[in-house]
């Protein structure tokens, strides 16, 4: 038998062993997923105490619970089971390896690719016949077959050189999840696969529809990284333009906030995107240049991520100037008003900083020589650049002392109109009421 055959059916048997390289907010959900649906699930990462954590069944991602994960590491009588180390031998007996490393950006804003590397050459050791390895990580279109084949094609077995689509397979799927979401998990968001070959592409189909809803195949590798970098482009690209439209409302003296519920009105050609302070997390901000990266090794200028980039980052100096204005009006200079700052995680109900609007908008007042506290439930303490700050203890007393507070992330547990009633002065980036 095929060792494509053969993988097929471990895996609608779920006899086959999933190996999960990169625990964190994407490895660890989808640990999850394969537990509940009956495979045997082993996490693999390099950080010893995301290993440990999860062997004593404590979760340190939010979309997991410690007791849903205790449910599948500490109690496994429920068919599946996640077991978590740092040592990739445990890839000797896997029969799928998904790697969800993170795909940062060096300090030049190109892709830092380190990570997939050094998961790539891991994996490479202990790849054996009919195993499957897909990325899950985001990435520019050509890596799974520029970058990962290569490393894997590398050796023979048996006297002959190793074949993909033949002795082992890989493909790319990319992960569309949204932190801090309940109504659309890995479970039931659409999963788009590219394969190398079209067994790459069976096989990996099969493994993902033991676990999600849909799967949409497509043709390459390429074509499923391409699909992933034009969602979260279009995002970074669609914020830009209405980021822009509330600058251009500012100068008019337009609510932008008006134009944009009006134009929501129209029942097609429209898709209402709302401005704010940024964009921040580790997509929307890094992904698009990892496309633009690739452009450029092929002479092309993707101006449209360029200039979406500028805008968004630009944002935070708005909303200084705002604090600014509003302070000037009551005859008082931003050095050394106390300025309180509501939610630095970069979006509502999650305690992810990274690359927050936030950061940048605290940055920028400090160096103004305000007074800058912040307040969020979910982040209880930061640093940045050369700064640590600690969640204010006490809101309420905190919005009553400052001169001015700024409303920049929206989780549901503020009291908006409580916020808005002991606020002096207000500048509200997300106008949440
Ligand atoms: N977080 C999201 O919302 C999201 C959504 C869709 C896609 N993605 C993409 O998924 C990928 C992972 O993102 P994340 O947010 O889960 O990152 P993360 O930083 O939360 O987790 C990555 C994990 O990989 C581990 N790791 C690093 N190098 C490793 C190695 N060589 N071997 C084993 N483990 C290693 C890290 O210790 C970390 O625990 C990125 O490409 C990201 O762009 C993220």
């Amino acid at each position: 038998m095929h060792y494509r055959d053969l993988l097929i059916r471990r895996i609608q048997n779920k006899d086959a062993r999933i190996a999960i390289i990169g625990l964190g907010y994407v490895g660890l959900p989808l640990a999850m997923a394969f537990a509940k649906n009956g495979f045997q699930v082993i996490g693999i990462d390099v950080d010893a105490d995301k290993v440990a954590a999860i062997n004593r069944g404590e979760s340190y991602v939010r979309d997991v619970s410690s007791e849903e994960l205790a449910a599948w590491t500490i109690n496994t009588s429920n068919g599946g089971s996640i077991r978590a180390t740092t040592d990739y031998i445990a890839l000797s007996d896997a029969d799928v390896a998904i790697i969800c490393v993170p795909t940062p950006l060096n300090k030049t804003s190109d892709p830092d690719v380190r990570y997939l590397i050094a998961a790539g050459e891991s994996i490479a050791r202990y790849l054996h016949p009919g195993m499957l390895v897909v990325l899950e990580s985001t990435t520019y279109p050509g890596t799974t077959e520029e970058l990962l084949l290569p490393m894997l094609e590398r050796g023979e077995w048996q006297g002959r050189p190793r074949q993909v689509g033949v002795d082992f397979f890989l493909a790319f799927s990319p992960e569309r999840i949204d932190p801090g979401r309940t109504d659309w998990t890995v479970e039931n968001i659409p999963k788009v696969v590219g394969g190398v070959t079209p067994a790459c592409l069976e096989v990996a189909t099969v493994l993902y529809q033991q676990v999600v809803e849909r799967v949409v195949p497509i043709s390459s590798p390429a074509a499923a990284e391409m699909t992933k970098l034009l969602e979260n482009t279009f995002r970074a690209v669609n914020i830009a333009l209405v980021n822009e439209v509330t600058l251009m409302c500012d100068k008019l003296g337009l609510d932008v906030w008006e134009i944009i519920e009006a134009a929501a009105t129209k029942p097609y050609g429209f898709m209402k995107f709302t401005p704010g302070p940024g964009v921040g997390g580790h997509c929307i901000p890094l992904d698009p240049h990892y496309l633009s990266w690739k452009l450029k090794t092929l002479n092309y200028n993707a101006r449209f991520i360029q200039l979406a980039g500028e805008i968004n980052s630009e944002m935070p100096r708005y909303w200084v100037e705002k604090v600014q204005d509003v302070l000037n009006e009551v005859e008082k200079p931003v050095k050394n008003s106390r300025i309180l700052v509501l939610g630095v995680a970069y979006k509502k109900d999650i305690d992810d900083i990274r690359e927050s609007p936030a950061l940048d908008i605290i940055a920028l007042l400090k160096d103004k020589g305000a007074d800058v506290r912040y307040h969020d439930p979910y982040v209880p303490r930061f640093s940045y650049n050369d700064f640590t700050l600690t969640s204010e203890p006490d809101l309420n007393a905190a919005l009553t002392e400052a001169d001015c507070v700024v409303i920049v992330t929206d989780h549901s547990s503020y009291d908006w109109q409580e916020v808005y009633r002991r606020a002096a002065l207000l500048v509200d980036t997300r106008h949440v009421l």
